[in-house]
């Protein structure tokens, strides 16, 4: 499997249980995933806690609240294609170009996204199929599947999400329009027999605009078929459990591969939450992926938000907990709600360091942190900032809270897996510890 191991060194790495940590070999040539190795070059930025988690696949366990979840959203879209075991390693023009990414979008950089080597990275969204999934001949299909991307850590970010993405394409005809216009009318009076309360932006405006490509009449319809779908999607999976009526709202958004573009909050728990974005589809993504004469709408939903309000899970650590009290409180095609066993203290290390010459950006230390110390790092926080007056150095620290989710965390291994984050620090970015 390995390439020879030509060049290696030894790393301290979290086996994710009990904080335990063992020496590793890594070759520094290459890199092996799902059982292929990839030459690594400048852009590599791929670290083990990550790699360790590609092949989990939690949205394909059918007692996982993720798998739960994805299954009653295949359920409700029954006649739509279903894909869900797609690999995450993409090439950047998939992610990015296909879909119309301007050439500086932020997220290429490799501090926003899980590079491989240059031509390979891990996709940052489910958005990344779409053109393959069109060329097929899909014209109505889900995708769910783990995305990744760089980020600070807390109760509600991790690197690695679930997403499901769906899209419908018609023929852009005065026919199929028509049929879709009845389609329409029939979901409206099924919506208002229902108890809720939907906030509308208009399907089309001057800084929400339709395609050159598009008949605004055509786009029109299209967007209002995007929105009635989903407000049916949301009212099966949030609706009927209170007596006070849902609320739902459509903003206009912004997305380089649709336009009229959208994103939906829903309120819940005394806050608007933002659970999708979506839109019409550009025409060049159509005309990439050979499909003529047809105009559509796709839309990305985040599984672990919508999960956390469904199942009352308060920290989206615990997806990936292999603790028998989460993994057995979930039935197949059940929303229950879960209940919190006990909680093990927290234990806060800081960590305060001259910074070297070019910096340190924020994701490359929370990314370093969570390598070497797993998912007993609860969160991280830059308390303090500041540059010395007279050597012009700049100072900061940061507040890491180790917590385990399944035992508890004595100081003495707090202290040996902080030593473990202080020496990857020095090492990995000579910085100097105050
Ligand atoms: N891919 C977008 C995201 O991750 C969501 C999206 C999907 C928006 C499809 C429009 C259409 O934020």
């Amino acid at each position: 499997m390995a390439c020879g191991m030509v060049v290696e060194k030894e790393r301290r790495v979290d086996l994710g249980k009990r904080g335990e940590t063992h020496r590793m070999r890594i070759c520094l040539r290459c890199i092996i995933l799902i059982h292929k190795s990839y030459p690594r070059d400048y852009t590599t930025n791929i670290t083990s806690a990550i790699i360790s988690k590609l092949q989990r696949q939690l949205h394909l366990q059918p007692s996982h609240p993720l798998g739960i979840l994805r299954t009653l959203i295949e359920n409700h879209f029954s006649s739509f294609s279903h894909f869900s075991d797609v690999s995450p390693l993409v090439t950047p023009a998939k992610n990015f170009d296909d879909l119309s990414f301007p050439a500086d979008h932020p997220g290429r950089s490799v501090t926003d996204s899980y590079y491989i080597n240059k031509d390979l990275m891990l996709r940052t969204h489910t958005s990344a199929h779409e053109v393959e999934t069109f060329a097929k001949g899909e014209r109505q299909w889900l995708l769910t599947a783990d995305v990744y991307r760089r980020d600070e850590i807390d109760a509600s970010h991790y690197p690695v999400f679930h997403q499901m993405e769906g899209a419908a394409i018609f023929g852009a005809d005065a026919n199929s329009m028509k049929e879709l216009e009845e389609k329409n009318a029939y979901l409206v009076n099924y919506l208002k027999s229902t108890n809720i309360i939907i906030e509308d932006v208009p399907h089309l405006s001057a800084s929400n605009p339709v395609q050159s490509a598009h008949d605004p009449h055509h786009a029109e319809t299209v967007a209002h078929n995007l929105k009635l779908s989903l407000n049916s999607l949301i009212l099966a999976l949030f609706g009927g459990r209170k007596d006070e009526p849902l609320r739902v709202r459509w903003i206009e958004a912004y997305f380089p591969f649709t336009s009229p573009s959208y994103e939906v909050e829903v309120f819940f728990n005394g806050k608007w939450l933002e659970i999708l974005g979506s839109g019409v589809v550009l025409q060049s993504t159509l005309e990439r992926a050979n499909v003529p004469n047809s105009i559509g709408w796709a839309f990305g939903l985040g599984l672990e938000r919508i999960a956390m309000i469904l199942f009352g899970i308060p920290d989206i650590r615990l997806f990936w907990s292999e603790d028998p009290r989460f993994l057995s409180q979930f039935l197949p095609g059940k929303i229950t709600n879960f209940k919190p066993y006990s909680r093990y203290p927290p234990c806060y290390k800081d960590l305060s360091f001259w910074l070297p010459e070019n910096g340190l950006h924020e994701n490359d230390f929370c990314d370093m942190v969570r390598d070497t110390a797993g998912d007993i790092v609860e969160d991280v926080q830059l308390i303090d900032s500041f540059t010395h007056p007279k050597t012009d150095r700049k100072s900061q620290c940061y507040r890491i809270n180790y917590r385990s989710m399944d035992n508890s965390l004595s100081n003495d291994q707090a202290n040996e897996i902080h030593a473990g984050v202080v020496s990857r620090l020095k090492e990995s970015f000579g910085v100097e510890i105050r």
